[in-house]
């Protein structure tokens, strides 16, 4: 993956046979920025891509030069108040009081491989030959600014991970309201931008609008990435579908506020700002102190938005997630939450975990409710002492009973969070985020633990260290059921408080890194009532997130379609549960269920003793299938084929890595009358290879790849005349293709 630097024409070229990004040091020493998207042919120089006109009312650079202003230049790291009058990337205030940082070029180095981000997430390389990283070093000497910008292009991605390092010499301390990870300007605004927006229980839906002047983006102030915004947005061109047309995707690998944004000025330039938000963010530099932004990962695509996504996938699969776990296939698993809530004994987990194993269930998740005081969500967090009236042999002894009929044991936890009348509370007040002397905001009934202290983070090892040590856990559910307010650390001086936020989020990344080394065989899922922290930086250490706590299969067609814009299918919790549907009271059918949460780590969240032998049968069944399926949905290539969003059926597939075989899910929401002829187009799949093809009736056909490309899956059905099947609404159907042997 060359990384050329032009010495005549000072620009840098950063290219894989994919993308290309150029950039340029501009004639006032500032960085600019040329190009970034589809490969472009190497040459000396791109001189004429850098544009630059008088115009009334502009702030000029040189006296003698009325065209060069930096409002105008596309810039890689702007800052505010030396020409350039848009949002900036850079907003810093240097003891004397001063903003007007003007950050110029210094030198640049390029590194084999990919360094990684002390104490943050970030994509990796497992050998120097995957990726090289370009390191450009800005400056403003008199404000004793420094700016280090990476770019690391990878060899097998059409993908650029970037981050900025600032630092500062001195003297005094530099206080850091804004660094942004990423900076992109484009020369026009001929794009739609797509977002993933919703709330608890209908999170990541797919919203799409054409840009306009002014600024438009997502962001969450809630201390994590949150159900509403998620830290991801798309600028396509309109002429954009799934699976043609050009897409940028912008992502950020972090998972706390953070913003997002598109800013369209009157000249059509389009700014995309991506990082930390500022608000309620101050970081106070001493000398020689660096502050290191989260990583922010570009994609481009010309193949539509499933090529997109699928980019961020395999990378977000293979190079982000990690561990014992990022290539193994998930257990399918049982969930007691909607199956009991909090009332339980041990004979009644058992004996759902005796069920689920006798219909091929291979993990039961204890999930909350297991610690003394919480028989409801009003206390007990914090303590994590163990219920011994629930389960008298404790952890210990319930996981042993479960090893004993041949079913691994997860496990359900919140260290994030403390209830009121806790011991951990009485005995550390000032380890409870908050102003002293104030009480603090309950969200669930629960307060927040000071994640950046690190006295707490350490408590909270030992504590779950000594809990898990010797109990036979695989398997951990790490759970966060509340925004952050009231954030104010005890343990922190006035003057660093805006450091708080993010020093939450530094903080439950270290618990995570220490206790997924500690345990590295365990599998993490993360959970945030749902999918509130469904983000890259997650993604890192528990390489599934439980996707939302919206269980209805006909809800989770748009959370899933949505959050697969971003993440793999492997990192997607989905599960089977009760009709009427607890969220909604929706009566869907059996079928229908396990057909969703299929394309999904599969699972079941229900009281299995309480169902019909019928449903039993059925449910044996749908775990045969999935044990079959599971390699091929949970590492091969998603394809979105027709969106939720557009009111008809909806479609996906999932296609082998090799193309010889694929699993299609097709679903109706209403069922319609006398309806036209239907056909599903499917993708990637081997256009000359023999598919057999068996429909969910058992029904057996062939066909070339070509024909289910370019013609259809032929998915007609009773709607187009007399409804002589008994289909009814809720309906799923699906397709089972294996390539016949050449
Ligand atoms: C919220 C999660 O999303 C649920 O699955 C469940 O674990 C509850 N918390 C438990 O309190």
């Amino acid at each position: 993956m060359p990384i050329r630097f032009h010495e005549q024409s000072r620009t840098f070229h950063l290219f894989n046979d994919q993308i290309s990004c150029l950039m340029k040091v501009l004639p006032g020493g500032q960085l600019g920025q040329l190009y970034c998207g589809k490969v472009l042919h190497d040459r000396p120089d791109f001189d004429h891509l850098f544009e630059c006109r008088p115009r009334p009312m502009l702030v000029c650079y040189f006296e003698e030069d009325e065209a060069y202003s930096l409002e105008h230049c596309k810039q890689e790291y702007p800052t505010y108040g030396v020409g350039d009058m848009h949002l900036p990337a850079l907003d810093a205030r240097t003891p004397a009081g001063s903003r007007l940082l003007d950050l110029r070029y210094q030198g640049y180095a390029i590194l084999p491989g990919k360094p990684p981000l002390q104490g943050l997430p970030a994509t990796y390389v497992e050998e120097d030959g995957e990726a090289d990283t370009l390191r450009i070093d800005l400056a403003d000497p008199d404000a004793g600014v420094q700016v280090s910008l990476y770019y690391t292009v990878f060899r097998d991605f059409a993908a650029i991970a970037r981050h900025a390092e600032i630092g500062y010499a001195g003297p005094g301390t530099l206080e850091l309201d804004c660094a942004m990870s990423l900076c992109l300007d484009l020369p026009d605004a001929d794009y739609e931008m797509i977002e993933l927006t919703g709330a608890w229980a209908r999170e990541r839906h797919v919203v799409r609008r054409p840009l306009a002047e002014g600024v438009q983006g997502v962001y969450s102030l809630r201390g994590c990435s949150s159900h509403h915004f998620n830290p991801f947005l798309a600028l396509v061109r309109p002429e954009c579908r799934e699976q043609t047309g050009e897409a940028l995707g912008f992502s950020l690998v972090y998972s706390g506020n953070f913003a997002a944004r598109a800013d369209v000025d009157p000249y059509h330039v389009t700014r995309v700002t991506l990082g930390i938000h500022p608000q309620h963010f101050c970081w106070p530099l001493a000398a020689g102190e660096t502050f290191v932004t989260p990583e922010a990962v570009l994609v481009y695509s010309d193949a539509g938005l499933n090529g997109m996504s699928q980019t961020f996938h395999r990378l977000y699969r293979t190079r982000l997630a990690r561990g014992y776990w990022r290539d193994r296939v998930r257990p399918i698993l049982l969930n007691n939450w909607e199956a009991t809530y909090f009332a339980f004994t041990q004979e009644k987990l058992l004996n759902l975990a005796g069920q689920a194993r006798q219909l091929g269930v291979e993990l039961f998740v204890l999930d909350d409710g297991w610690f003394a005081n919480r028989n409801s969500d009003r206390g007990g967090l914090g303590d994590w002492e163990i219920d011994r009236e629930k389960l008298p042999g404790g952890l210990a002894g319930f996981g042993q009973a479960l090893n004993e009929i041949g079913m691994q044991f997860g496990l359900w936890m919140e260290p994030e969070m403390v209830s009121d009348d806790s011991r951990l509370w009485a005995e550390h007040p000032d380890w409870v985020l908050g102003l002293p002397g104030r009480r603090p905001h309950p969200g669930r009934h629960q307060y927040l633990l000071d994640m950046g202290n690190p006295a707490v983070v350490e408590y909270l090892y030992r504590r779950l260290e000594s809990l898990l040590d010797g109990v036979p856990v695989t398997y951990i559910k790490w759970d966060m059921n509340r925004s952050i307010s009231d954030a104010w650390s005890r343990s922190t001086e006035a003057a660093r408080q805006g450091t708080v936020l993010h020093r939450y989020i530094l903080g439950v990344y270290a618990l995570y890194d220490r206790l997924t080394k500690r345990f590295p065989q365990i599998l993490f899922e993360s959970c945030a009532s749902g999918g509130a922290r469904f983000d890259p930086g997650m993604l890192f250490y528990a390489p599934q997130c439980w996707t939302s706590d919206d269980t209805d299969a006909v809800e989770r067609l748009s959370i899933q379609y949505g959050t697969s814009m971003v993440y793999p299918i492997s990192s997607m919790g989905a599960h089977v549960s009760a009709v009427p549907n607890h969220q909604l009271n929706r009566v869907t059918p059996l079928a229908t269920r396990a057909a969703v949460a299929l394309f999904g780590t599969f699972g079941y969240e229900l009281d299995l003793t309480k169902l019909p032998e019928a449903e039993k049968q059925a449910i044996r069944e749908q775990i045969t299938f999935a044990k079959a399926w599971r390699q091929v949905v949970q590492f091969g290539t998603f394809w979105r084929l027709q969106s939720p969003f557009d009111g008809g059926d909806t479609a996906w597939m999932a296609v082998a890595p090799d193309g010889s075989s694929a699993l299609v899910g097709v679903y109706r929401v209403l069922q319609q009358v006398n309806a036209g002829f239907r056909r599903v187009r499917l993708a990637g799949l081997d256009p000359v290879r023999l598919y057999r093809v068996t429909g969910p009736d058992g029904a057996v056909s062939r066909h070339y790849g070509d024909e289910l490309m370019q013609v259809g899956l032929v998915t007609s059905d009773g709607s187009c005349g007399e409804n002589k099947t008994g289909e009814g609404d809720f309906t799923a159907w699906l397709y089972q293709l294996e390539a016949e042997k050449a």
